[in-house]
């Protein structure tokens, strides 16, 4: 990164839980492939509608998401530390 420059990756929603968020994979392709389909005003590039990713990226790049933290996951680590702290005491 330049010096004193910013980092500039926080415009969309953090992509967390995305097995429990997007349960059905076709609404998750949709979104990259062409998020204005859904929402005409969303600046989300059209990844695929535009050219920019071929379907099979987008499958890979989904693959990554659906690896990203499921909820259930993230509860359980949430437990493992507040019974940590608790035997701290
Ligand atoms: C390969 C890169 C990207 C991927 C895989 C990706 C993926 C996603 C996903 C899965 C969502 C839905 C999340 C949710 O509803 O919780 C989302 C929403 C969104 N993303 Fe992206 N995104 C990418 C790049 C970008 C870029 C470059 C921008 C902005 C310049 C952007 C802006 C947004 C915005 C504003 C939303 C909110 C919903 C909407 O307006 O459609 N995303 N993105």
């Amino acid at each position: 990164m330049i010096d004193d420059g910013e980092l500039a990756g926080n415009n969309g929603p953090p992509l967390l839980a995305m097995k429990a968020r997007f349960p059905d994979r076709e609404v998750l392709f949709q979104q990259i492939w062409d998020p204005t389909k859904d929402d005409p005003n969303s600046f989300m590039p059209p990844f695929g509608k535009h050219g920019a990713l071929t379907k099979s990226e987008i499958n890979k790049i989904m693959d990554y998401l659906y690896t990203l933290w499921g909820i259930n996951l993230w509860i359980e680590e949430i437990s493992l530390k507040i019974v940590c702290f608790l035997q701290a005491l």
